[in-house]
């Protein structure tokens, strides 16, 4: 392609890399794109219309205030000042990080080293994860909206469902498996003991989300954001809430993650050891708005590849009637439900197909 004859019929796309290039090209296109790899935008801008600025407001990390983003200590014997810190951070922030969480630094490394090991194999090798479908026990590309969203994100995943039905281990990335399946043990207990936590915080008995369930389900995300030659031109990941109950993070030491608190990007930093935790959107449904699913993103930078795990407690696709609202117990007369109810299945498949769309999702089933 020529890049001065950009066409304005076009919907141009970014590739993260040459290899997504291929990938991407491969793909099934539902409708006219171009690709646009590193080689070309390094040498000539974008327009507009082809990149994130139009979704997401150009702040460069540098710009973001300095803000404390609490830190709770999970080994601390003093449960009512954690169940405290947790609430005040849920309540008000919508993320915190942990420390003493029991998870293993060398799992942690591992988990890490295991990501970047199947982002670095052969294209040929993860040919064979490619895909849109997401009933396939990996999912692997570079955008999986990449045919709905006006520009792609400058990242590429892979994606499993782990709980409550562990995929067959055979058909997990040989290069990864064995730390995918322990990591996500690991981040299932870790969930067990936050979701205890979080009821507490909400005035509830400590079981109470944990006998509804809803720790059970777990889906990984393994993300690889490489180097990008122009960052302010687009974004790692679109600002989005995430969907679920509570996501897990697990990020390396690049940095890049960012939360909106006042209409103000904040950097959260990586602090050696420890994992970021964020409410979604089905815990502040449930709180009937008491706790806060927070909007973030992760800028794009010219350092990398950086590379993140985000573990998922939510709902999986499979068609389910269970019926997910407010909780009774936190409603009352004058504080009514400020949602509907819905399915996990409802759910499920609308979140999915709004996510990183822009569109605060919550919306949909507000009253
Ligand atoms: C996500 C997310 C942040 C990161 O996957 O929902 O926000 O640092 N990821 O990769
Ligand atoms: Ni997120």
């Amino acid at each position: 392609m020529v890049v001065g004859d950009l066409d304005p019929e076009v919907v141009y796309m970014v590739a993260t890399s040459e290899e997504n290039m291929w990938l991407l090209l491969a793909a099934d296109w539902k409708r006219r794109a171009v690709i646009i790899g590193p080689g070309l935008i390094s040498s000539h801008n974008l327009p507009r219309w082809g990149t994130n600025s139009r979704t997401s407001p150009k702040t460069s990390p540098k710009t973001s205030i300095i803000f404390e983003i609490p830190v709770v200590d999970l080994g601390s014997t003093d449960r009512a000042s954690t169940v405290e810190k947790i609430r005040a951070a849920s309540e008000n922030l919508g993320l915190f990080q942990v420390v003493n969480h029991r998870i293993p630094v060398t799992v942690m490394d591992e988990m890490l080293q295991g990501v970047r090991r199947f982002h670095k194999q052969d294209v040929e090798v993860k040919k064979q994860f490619y895909t849109r479908d997401l009933s396939r026990i990996v999912v692997y590309n570079s955008n999986f909206n990449l045919h709905s969203s006006p520009a792609a994100n400058w990242r590429d995943t892979f994606f499993s469902f782990m709980a409550p039905s562990p995929p067959p281990p055979e058909e997990l990335p040989e290069v990864c498996r064995d730390i995918q399946i322990e990591y996500s043990n690991q981040v299932m207990k870790l969930g067990g003991l936050l979701f205890r936590l979080i009821s507490e915080a909400l005035g509830l008995n400590n079981n109470h989300l944990g006998d509804l369930d809803f720790d059970k389900g777990l889906s990984i995300a393994g993300y690889c954001y490489p180097a990008c030659p122009q960052p302010d031109l687009t974004m790692g990941t679109t600002k989005h809430t995430d969907g679920g109950f509570l996501t897990v993070l697990l990020q390396d030491e690049i940095g890049g993650l960012q939360i909106l608190h006042q209409n103000q990007w904040i950097d959260v930093p990586p602090i050696p050891g420890a994992l970021v935790i964020n409410i979604g959107d089905l815990l502040q449904i449930l709180s009937n708005d008491k706790l806060r699913s927070m909007e973030h993103r992760v800028v794009a930078s010219e350092k990398g590849p950086r590379v993140s795990v985000a573990c998922f407690f939510g709902t999986s696709l499979a068609p389910s009637k269970k019926v997910l609202g407010p909780l009774p117990e936190l409603v009352s007369d004058e504080n009514p439900p400020r949602y509907r109810e819905t399915t996990f299945h409802e759910y499920g498949q609308y979140s999915f197909s709004k996510a990183l769309d822009g569109v605060p999702r919550l919306l949909h089933w507000r009253i």
